[in-house]
């Protein structure tokens, strides 16, 4: 048996059947995986139940060989603080077993450090029977419809991405210091297939650094608007024992964790692969 990958949406997405992760992987495999998450931006393997944790943290070695733990150190795994638990249920005495909400709003993961993830890997541990989907927005294939003169109007541009930007519950509340403000190119070069993207998001893009305040505000409206149409979107609905690997550099993804009922449990632990240098 060895892995095929077949396309997950019209739009963005593939699925690798034809591996199983509780076995180790081969060369050949390993590299399908990457190369499908190269063409296809996030993949899905299904029906992967009772992964270890060290498991999990060798998956996402394949995407790239830094992982880095969160900088909120309450929900870190107990076995490695590599991985984050994400999670609505809260256990005997009141205490959260993971991080309830990881971002109900259209994100690319850790776009506000000035070398961003590369990679982001969640696996399923607790799904419930509705709701708690990810939704992903593919913006490769944005910048590539953009017309010419709005991709010439965007070359050169410049962001500032700033965590404090999404007034997370996490900062509200004080458990987490927010880093420093990053600057990126507002389009970017995918450092492997050399593919252009759009690289600012509603959470964490503040502000177009060329442009006076009224007009970042507005060319962000209308970048943001044309990227969240139907064609360019993807919505993963979740089975337990699920693994997705997405590539930050292609795409953006929200939670919906904000608008689970909280009768409803979902529990996925979660890898931030690190990026090899700032973004071109
Ligand atoms: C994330 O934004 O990293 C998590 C997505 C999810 O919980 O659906």
């Amino acid at each position: 048996m060895s892995a095929t990958v077949s396309p997950l949406s019209e739009n963005l997405g593939a699925i690798v059947n034809g591996v199983d992760l509780r076995e180790p992987l081969s060369d050949a495999d390993r590299r399908t995986l990457y190369q499908a998450f190269l063409d296809h931006h996030v993949i899905a393997i299904r029906g992967q139940d009772g992964l270890t944790p060290d498991q999990v943290l060798d998956l996402s070695r394949i995407f790239g060989p830094e992982l880095e733990p969160h900088t909120f150190t309450e929900f870190h795994h107990p076995d490695t603080p590599l991985i984050i638990v994400l999670s609505n249920r809260v256990e005997m005495g009141g205490k959260p077993k993971g991080l309830a909400d990881a971002g109900t709003f259209w994100h690319s993961d850790v776009s506000y450090k000035e070398i961003p993830a590369k990679a982001t890997l969640l696996y399923s541990v607790e799904i419930p029977d509705q709701g708690g989907d990810t939704l992903f927005c593919n913006l490769t294939a944005a910048y590539d419809a953009l017309p010419d003169d709005m991709k010439t109007r965007l070359d050169g541009l410049t962001a500032v991405h700033d965590y404090t930007h999404s007034k997370r519950d996490i900062l509200v509340e004080g458990k987490v210091a927010a880093p420093d403000p990053g600057t990126h190119p507002v389009v970017r070069m995918h450092a492997e297939t050399g593919r252009k993207a759009i690289y600012i998001n509603p959470a964490y893009t503040t502000r177009i650094n060329e442009l006076n305040e009224a007009e970042s505000d507005a060319l962000m409206a209308e970048i943001f608007d044309h990227c969240l149409q139907d064609q360019f979107r993807m919505t993963y609905q979740w089975q337990p024992g699920d693994v997705l690997a997405w590539d930050n550099a292609a795409i953006m993804h929200s939670a919906t964790t904000k608008n689970l009922d909280p009768a409803k449990h979902r529990t996925l632990w979660r890898t931030i692969i690190s990026g090899d240098g700032p973004v071109r």
